[in-house]
């Protein structure tokens, strides 16, 4: 009788460390679900350097400078004023291929209609990270 206990005891504390074991593992595996929210930042920061290649490539830095007023407000301040939310990207990308005047003064900013809403998406989206928001 005395042995059968024996082995019971040492199969349940084999069962006990094996199931911690598996235990540790599973904790392990729900591990690899925090970089898939990692995710989503590249591809918007991916976003952000393209459009800043875009300024870059395009007549923007005749009249815009990324922290001094020249013709046009500094981009900086223009990301200080609005919030970089998904509205805000809209809208600024349209004033950038439409043009248009009386936010900063009185002087108009041209239109780019050769600019397509996407690009334009992705200059306002660099323009709005300038002063470190993130989007939201
Ligand atoms: C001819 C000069 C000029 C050029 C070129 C120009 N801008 Fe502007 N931009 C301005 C002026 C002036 C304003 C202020 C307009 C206003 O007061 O509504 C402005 C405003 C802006 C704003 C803020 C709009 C708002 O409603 O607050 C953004 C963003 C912007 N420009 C981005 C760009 C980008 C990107 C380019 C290049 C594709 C560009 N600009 C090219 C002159 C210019």
């Amino acid at each position: 009788m005395k042995k059968i206990y024996t082995i019971a005891l040492a199969a349940s504390l084999t069962f006990l460390i094996f199931s911690c074991g598996s235990k540790k593992e599973k904790t392990n595996v729900e591990d690899y679900g925090t970089p898939k929210e990692e995710v989503a930042v590249p591809s918007n920061s991916e976003a952000i350097a393209q459009g800043e290649s875009l300024v870059k490539a395009n007549d923007c830095k005749t009249c815009h400078h990324p922290t001094n007023k020249i013709i046009g407000p500094a981009h900086t301040d223009v990301a200080k004023k609005y919030e970089f939310t998904e509205a805000n990207v809209k809208m600024l990308a349209e004033k950038i291929i439409k043009g248009g005047s009386g936010v900063w003064g009185q002087i108009p900013m041209t239109p780019h209609p050769d600019i397509t809403e996407a690009d334009a998406e992705k200059m306002a989206r660099y323009v709005l990270s300038l002063d470190g928001e993130k989007e939201h």
